[in-house]
This record gives structure tokens, C-alpha cells and sequence, in this order.
């Protein structure tokens, strides 16, 4: 059996002798804990179509190579959406099913039928659905929310105390994703937060990232529900605007969508836009620490942030994997992935195949091609809000370079409970004096 080698930098970790066949990716308090990267590393190495057949979260196979990876995210037909897009606990399962009165075969038997939000759907019903939202999140659109964005994000930047340590993800990272999210919803700035509350509450589980009951949990999400519901029922009878909601109720292939689909549609582009932002924010002031000469590339050169905003994507990777469920048997390989299985797409460990990116296990913000790494996905489902993320990103950095000559992390920073979610949950800086 081949002994991988510790990335240097990485924790010790029983990822280097475990028998393979006991090996869990998923395992969730490696994420936590940091100690992740070993596992990925031998697994791209001795087993990168790996089969787990017990776990917390039923059996399922791992790709960990990028060219496996992309196979299965392009081929839609082969790989369903439909049975859950991401590994979900048995116990997280049942307690759905429980309070919500609906077996889980029910929402699979909906989500076939094209019903349910569209991450969840496959052709032909995803594609005129995304169509709907997209036109909100593309090019033209975000260059009018711009100003907006950067306005916002100068307010957060001012109102930082110099001199003192205090929490860069709730500060700076939670704020502006809440206030570029009430943007595109339309939603009253003044309960922003409340954004963030309930993404938080439906990507965590109970002990973990402020959710403390599987009740507290789920009442949490009704109530996001019923807000969402007044606000649709406001926009479709007003005049079509250009906020997500609005394009929701008035365009042809959504505006009869029923009460479950508008919800999933809603909880999907919350948490979309929640989390994956957020993370790559915090991630960004966490690997420039890390690569205190890439910070001063950075300092040299603010033409560099797009560059640096992309890279700290890839390196990031703030969702871990996506999943699919096979719909005929595919050989990957050399081995047989059968009908009904699960097959979890590891984007974290595909932005770190040398076989495909160069020094990957290296943070460089003036690489080649930065761009090119999986971290929106490939395929019918790439992420239709990358260009928002990137703009975040971009505005965030722009407006730090111009005020702030460093922004030092004390201590390292609490990360979240997720094989899902890959990032943090508070981060102590300093922000030593202004430009
Ligand atoms: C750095 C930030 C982000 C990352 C890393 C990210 C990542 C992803 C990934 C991996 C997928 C699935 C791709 C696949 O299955 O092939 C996805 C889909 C999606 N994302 Fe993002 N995302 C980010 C930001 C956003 C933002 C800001 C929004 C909305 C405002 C958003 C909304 C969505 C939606 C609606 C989908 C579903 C697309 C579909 O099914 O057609 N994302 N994202």
C-alpha cells in the first residue's frame, strides 16, 4: 500500500494509514479541522474513482481528478440532479421528512417532473428556469448594480475599527453578501441580515454555525418561506422590475411555478449567493496572510485583483463538492458506477490536479490562466452567479487597496462544519493603520 506524502503545510492526519476502503471524504470534521488535503492528495493518487459503502451519509463514490470530475459534470443525462445535489446526512434526511410530512422519494418523484428549484431539475425543465434569473445576474445588469455595490462596500470598509482585532467574516464578509443579495432581491436593506440568518439555518446543521435544534432550524426556514411568499405576492401584481423576485413572478416559464418550486428557487439563490461569497471574501484575506508575497504582488500591483480574486476561487473552492445520482451504469475509470448511485464530484480536489494546473497546491495571483478552475462547476449547471461573485470580490478589493495598506489575521480562524461548504466561520484581523 503507497503511503501519500504530507503536503508540507498540512496537519497530521490519519488520511496517510488508513486501509483505502475505510477512507470517508465526507468525513465532516476534517473540513473543519483542516486536515482534509491528504485524503484528496492519496486519493488522486492510488484511488480517484473511490467507493465508499458506509457512511453518515449512505454509500457513494468520490472522483478526486479533474478530468473524471468534468466527465460527469458535463454529462447531464448520464448523472441526475434530481435525487439531491449534495451529500446530505441520514439523520438530516429524516428529520426533513418528518416536519415537512413528505417522504424524500416524494421530492424526488416532484424534482423528475421538473418541480422543485432548478439545481435540483434536469433537462429540458432546468434550462427555460435558469433562463428566467439569469438575465439579472449577467453582464449588463450587474454593471447598473455596480456603483451600488461599491458604495456599500466603502460604508463597511469605514466603519472598520483601526487598531483593535474584531471578526472579518461577520464585519466585512456576512455584510456586503447580505447587502449585494438585498440588491438583487429588492429586498429592505434594513433586514439584510435576516438573508444570512436563514442560509445559515439551511446549510448547517444542529451544534453547528449558530443552529442549535432541528425545530429552531426549520422554523427558521418557514418563516424565511412566508416573508418570501408576501414579497412575491407584492411583485406580481406591481409592474415587472429587473429584482430576482419580480423576474421570478412575471416571466413565462416561472410565473406559474407552484408554492414549493418558488421556495426552492428562493432558498437556492439565497444560499448561492450567501455562503460561496462570503467564504471567498474571508478566504481571500486568509491566503494573503498565508502568502505574505503574493499580499505585496497584490499591493505593488492593484491591476492583479481580478487575477488574485479568481485564484483565491480555485484555492478556496467554497463548495467542497456538488453531487449526482447515476441514471444508467457508467464506467469511470476502469470502474463500474451502477444505476441509482452517488457519485460526489470532489471540486476541491480537481483545482488541485497537477495533472491539469500547474504547482496547484500553491496560492500565485498572477497565474497564467486563473480562470480556469472548477469551482462554478461545468455544464448545464455552472453557476449562474459567478459574475456577481466576481464583482463582489473585485469592488471588495479595489476599495480595501485604496484604504488599508494591511489587514493582518490573528490567529487562525474557526472553520465551518461542512463537506459541503468549505469556509469560515470567524476570522480575528487587525487592521493595523489606514492608507
Ligand atoms: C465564489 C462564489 C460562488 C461559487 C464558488 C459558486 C459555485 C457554484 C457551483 C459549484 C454550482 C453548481 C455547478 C454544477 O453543478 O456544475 C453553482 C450553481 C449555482 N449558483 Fe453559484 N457559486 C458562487 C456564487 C453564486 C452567487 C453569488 C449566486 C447568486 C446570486 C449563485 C447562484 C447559483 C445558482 C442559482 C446555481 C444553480 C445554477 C443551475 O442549476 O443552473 N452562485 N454555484
Amino acid at each position: 500500500m503507497n503511503i501519500a506524502v504530507k503536503p508540507e503545510g498540512v496537519r497530521e492526519s490519519d488520511a496517510f494509514i488508513l486501509p483505502l476502503a475505510e477512507l470517508n471524504p465526507a468525513r465532516t470534521d476534517r473540513f473543519q479541522d483542516d486536515t482534509i488535503w491528504p485524503v484528496f492528495e492519496r486519493l488522486r493518487r492510488e484511488d480517484p474513482v473511490h467507493f465508499t459503502p458506509d457512511s453518515e451519509f449512505g454509500p457513494y463514490w468520490s472522483l478526486a481528478r479533474w478530468d473524471d470530475i468534468m466527465a460527469v459534470d458535463t454529462d447531464h443525462e448520464a448523472f441526475s440532479s434530481t435525487e439531491g445535489i449534495g451529500l446530505q446526512t441520514l439523520e438530516s434526511r429524516k428529520a426533513f421528512e418528518k416536519v415537512l410530512g413528505r417522504s424524500e422519494e416524494e421530492d424526488i418523484a416532484a424534482a423528475k417532473r421538473g418541480e422543485g428549484s432548478f439545481i435540483g431539475i434536469d433537462e429540458p425543465y432546468h434550462a427555460p428556469k435558469r433562463k428566467a434569473v439569469s438575465p439579472t445576474l449577467a453582464p449588463a445588469n450587474l454593471a447598473k448594480m455596480s456603483p451600488i455595490v461599491r458604495d456599500r462596500a466603502g460604508e463597511i470598509l469605514d466603519a472598520l475599527p483601526i487598531g483593535e482585532p474584531f471578526d472579518w467574516v461577520d464585519k466585512v464578509s456576512m455584510e456586503l453578501t447580505a447587502m449585494t443579495l438585498a440588491t438583487l432581491f429588492d429586498f429592505p436593506m434594513e433586514q439584510r441580515r435576516r438573508l444570512t440568518t436563514w442560509s445559515d439555518m439551511v446549510m448547517n446543521e444542529p451544534g453547528h454555525g449558530g443552529v442549535e435544534s432541528w425545530e429552531q432550524k426549520i422554523m427558521s426556514i418557514f418563516e424565511c418561506r412566508a416573508v418570501f411568499q408576501d414579497l412575491w405576492n407584492q411583485r406580481v401584481d406591481a409592474e415587472p422590475g429587473i429584482d430576482l423576485i419580480s423576474m421570478l413572478a412575471h416571466d413565462p416559464a416561472t410565473r406559474n411555478m407552484g408554492y414549493e418550486e418558488y421556495q426552492g428557487n428562493v432558498v437556492l439563490l439565497i444560499v448561492g449567493g450567501n455562503d460561496t461569497t462570503r467564504n471567498t471574501i474571508s478566504g481571500s484575506v486568509y491566503w494573503l496572510n498565508k502568502n505574505p508575497d503574493q499580499y505585496d504582488k497584490l499591493r505593488a500591483d492593484p491591476g492583479l485583483v481580478s487575477n488574485m480574486v479568481s485564484e483565491t476561487i480555485r484555492y478556496q473552492t467554497p463548495l467542497a463538492h456538488m453531487a449526482r445520482v447515476a441514471t444508467r451504469d457508467v464506467e469511470i475509470g476502469g470502474k463500474l458506477i451502477k444505476t441509482g448511485d452517488r457519485v460526489v464530484m470532489w471540486y476541491i480536489s480537481g483545482n488541485r490536479d497537477d495533472a491539469v494546473i500547474e504547482n496547484p497546491d500553491a496560492f500565485i495571483i498572477d497565474r497564467a490562466r486563473p480562470r480556469h478552475h472548477m469551482s462554478f462547476g461545468f455544464g448545464v449547471h455552472r453557476c449562474v452567479g459567478n459574475r456577481v461573485a466576481e464583482l463582489q470580490l473585485t469592488i471588495i478589493w479595489e476599495e480595501i487597496l485604496k484604504r488599508f495598506p494591511r489587514i493582518e489575521v490573528v490567529g487562525e480562524p474557526l472553520r465551518t462544519y461542512s463537506a459541503f461548504v468549505h469556509g469560515y466561520e470567524s476570522m480575528q484581523v487587525v487592521i493595523p493603520e489606514r492608507a
